[in-house]
């Protein structure tokens, strides 16, 4: 889903950094504090991709599917290692959503929306859009649905 939306975005803003694949290896933050939310971080593994890229981002794109009515381990543990980081993101970006789940519920839905939006406000970003696909199931499932063209329109905008 992220492809497609990259894919626009990128064709007219090359540099775009695509991570999703670095984030196999992002040990999550366990709180010592040793970074003092501003420096390095005791773990050497993939959020090194992360740091690179995202103080400088005009734009960060947060795409997970529904686990258990949140998002996934993988974006979660992305998002807390922004503690080492966080003295240099609260500055104005753009953001979007995409969201992928079997179900198909507002209430279920509005839980990672929340914390999203929540999540923005906090960091001072701005939402640029959100791509909820509901009901899929399968791996990609969601290929085969009008969603991805709506990931497209998303980036064409950006
Ligand atoms: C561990 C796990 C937990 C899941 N929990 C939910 C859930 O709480 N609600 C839901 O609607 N779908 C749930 N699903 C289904 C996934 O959200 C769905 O398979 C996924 O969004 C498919 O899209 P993808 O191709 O982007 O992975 C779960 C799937 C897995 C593997």
């Amino acid at each position: 889903m992220i492809n497609p939306l990259l894919q626009r975005s990128q064709a007219h803003r090359p540099g775009g950094a695509k991570p999703q694949r670095a984030f196999k290896d992002v040990h999550p933050c366990i709180g010592c504090n040793s970074c003092g939310m501003n420096g390095p971080c005791v773990f050497k593994d993939d959020f090194e991709f992360v740091r690179k890229h995202i103080t400088d981002a005009d734009m960060v794109v947060f795409a997970t599917p529904m686990y258990y009515f949140g998002m996934s381990a993988q974006l979660k543990a992305v998002i807390d290692r922004f503690y080492a980081v966080n003295g240099q993101i609260h500055r104005p970006k753009k953001a979007a959503l995409i969201l992928t789940y079997a179900d198909n519920s507002p209430e279920k839905e509005g839980v990672i929306i929340n914390h999203y939006t929540v999540l923005l406000n906090y960091l001072g970003w701005q939402d640029a859009g959100q791509i909820i696909a509901a009901g899929v199931w399968q791996a990609g499932a969601v290929n085969h649905t009008d969603y991805p063209r709506q990931a497209y329109e998303l980036g064409k905008s950006l």
